[in-house]
């Protein structure tokens, strides 16, 4: 069964049980901003989960887009994926354990057509807080599932949720395929890594709601939402040891094999880069190509696409590709994919613009940075430490754009680490050198912080909070671009604003400024962030703890920096342009005048 004929079975068939069908939501999660990238299909339905009524009833079902960026380091296995595809059904307070299982069941064995005695199943042991699930562990029993293969496992293993945070988790029941394969010990059971069992789906019985101080909650309605990935079941459906050999990839396996003259499965370091380049090539086209996507970046979303791109980039090399080859690849992304998610077709020039003008700005000092790097390994082999020190690390990072996951990719290839930590102060310092005023000159482009950007960055900061107060707190942060001219910063509004709404947050913002008040920033985690009220669209990048920029009473947001020490030094705030950016999405274009 291919990957589109699952999505409708699955569709189709739920449909037949009263779901209703609704459509995914973007990639970028509207009301989460503990996580970057929407993790699974239940992600966009928390606040129904929660308890909201859901326009659509108290069935659904949907195919929805996911992105799990903790994985992007071990993309480049034969399993791994940063994107990939979830079916989900949930039940709002409606069916509970026993009908979500049943249908599960019956659409593995009777649609799937998967032979049951295949099939073993997993469910919540119990612990101190929550008792053991009985409830399934009978209902599988009584479909035949036989006792030695139910699996009563712990928290670890049979506990899903909260998607960011915070929010609605519970126990679940997970099925899994017994691939025929020798068991890798007397240990191995359904969850070991082995490669023996294959996960296929998961019923979750979402009862609780986990708390920002680490508590949890029951809800008050207990919801079921199951998952069920769609790359890596039709590998299991199709017989294939791997996602990469089902048609998902192969045509972009094939292009890159064309490209580069070489053909995949033969050898195993080229395998890896090929691997890569897809899987990123192909998550690359669905962040650009999203309701809600965004251009290449150092912060957030657009740092997770830049690091995406420009680690493809780097294997292409690797494997010879010459010239630009990141569109070819994305339109074999799009043209697979358009039907199911239109957006992409909508987005296509914008998708494809994008990938080629990062591909250039890379493709030029990648070589330089590699080669430098390359200088730098032969003098520390004559030393003995095998570790990259933060400053050369900051030093490709700012002069060559090496995103430092990359500085340690290249660094694990040779047997090097790098002191992160290192690479974080450096970071930091040169931010402060920046914010006061010494003359700094950084090549490379990717962080200039002089005066000027400077204070557009502390002006975007007022505009964003005078945009909330004037219009709303719907308005959140939907991409930020600064040069020294002028700032440009897109938001979520639904209609184009008034004269009088410009001219009121124009003067909020320049208010600010004649008060001269002082910008002070702190270091805490990000939920102690939030629990200050500071504005926090995006999870921070290096390790836990993040900065919060105040300005007076009037801002608090988290923010990496740098800003002017107080607002007095900013000049006059003027609004040059308001405009529709996207759907639901407005950018304004504003500058500071002397
Ligand atoms: N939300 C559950 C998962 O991601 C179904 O596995």
């Amino acid at each position: 069964m291919k990957a589109h004929e699952l999505r409708q079975k699955y569709i189709e068939f739920f449909v037949s049980k009263n779901h209703a069908q609704i459509s995914g939501a973007s990639l970028i999660p509207e009301n989460d901003p503990t996580v970057l990238f929407t993790t699974a299909g239940m992600h966009p339905l928390v606040p129904y989960i929660l308890g909201e009524d859901h326009p659509e009833g108290k069935r659904l079902v949907d195919y929805q887009k996911c992105i799990r960026t903790g994985d992007i380091d071990a993309v480049g296995d034969p399993h791994h994926l940063t994107f990939f595809e979830m079916l989900g059904n949930w039940s709002l307070g409606d069916y509970f354990k026993e009908e979500a299982i049943d249908f599960s069941y019956e659409f593995l064995t009777e649609v799937l057509k998967l032979d049951p005695s295949l099939l073993s199943v997993t469910v919540f042991a119990g612990d101190d807080d929550v008792p053991r699930d009985d409830v399934s562990a009978a209902k599988w029993l009584s479909l035949r599932i036989p006792e030695d293969r139910i699996y009563f496992l712990g928290r670890e293993d049979n506990w899903w949720g909260p998607a960011g945070e915070t929010g609605p988790c519970g126990p679940d029941s997970e099925m899994f395929i017994d691939t025929g394969r020798p068991a890798c010990s007397d240990e191995c059971r359904p969850g070991c890594s082995c490669g023996k069992y294959f996960e296929i789906w998961n019923d979750v019985f979402m009862g609780y709601s986990k708390m920002a101080d680490g508590t949890y909650v029951p809800m008050e309605r207990a919801c079921v939402d199951t998952g069920m990935g769609i790359e890596r079941t039709i590998a299991i459906l199709q017989g294939k040891d791997s996602v990469y050999q089902t048609e998902v990839f192969t045509p972009l396996l094939k292009m890159i094999g064309e490209l580069s003259g070489k053909s995949y499965g033969n050898e195993e370091q080229t395998d890896v880069s090929m691997r890569i380049i897809a899987d990123h090539v192909r998550t690359s086209v669905f962040i650009l190509g999203d309701q809600r996507g965004v251009s290449p970046s150092n912060v957030g979303q657009g740092y997770i696409l830049r690091r995406l791109i420009r680690r493809a980039v780097r294997h292409a090399k690797k494997l010879n590709i010459e010239g630009k080859f990141l569109s070819e690849l994305a339109q074999i992304v799009i043209a697979m994919y358009q039907a199911a998610y239109p957006e992409l077709a909508a987005n296509r020039d914008f998708i494809l613009k994008e990938l080629e003008g990062e591909e250039e700005k890379f493709s030029t000092t990648l070589q330089k940075g590699e080669h430098e790097f390359e200088k730098i390994l032969v003098n520390l082999l004559k030393g003995k430490a095998r570790v990259i020190s933060g400053r050369i690390a900051f030093k490709l990072y700012d002069t060559y754009g090496f995103p430092i996951e990359l500085t340690e990719e290249l660094a694990a290839e040779h047997g090097f680490t790098v002191d992160k930590e290192g690479f974080e102060k450096a970071f930091a310092k040169h931010q402060e050198v920046s914010r006061s005023g010494a003359q700094q000159q950084f090549k490379g482009g990717l962080a200039d912080h002089s005066e000027l950007t400077t204070a557009l960055h502390t002006a975007t900061h007022l505009l964003h909070q005078s945009l909330r107060t004037v219009l709303g707190d719907h308005v959140g942060q939907k991409g930020s671009n600064i040069t020294p001219e002028r700032l440009r910063f897109d938001f979520t509004h639904p209609a184009p604003m008034t004269k009088e709404e410009l001219k009121k947050v124009e003067d909020m913002v320049n208010e600010v400024i004649e008060k001269d008040l002082p910008v002070t920033v702190e270091t805490m985690t990000l939920s102690e962030a939030k629990e200050k009220g500071a504005i926090a669209f995006f999870a921070s990048k290096y390790g836990e703890q993040v900065k919060v920029y105040s300005v007076g009473d009037f801002s608090k947001e988290v923010c990496g920096g740098p800003h002017v020490e107080h607002t007095g030094v900013m000049g006059h705030f003027r609004i040059k342009k308001e405009q529709s950016s996207s759907a639901g999405v407005r950018r304004i274009k504003a500058v500071l005048e002397k």
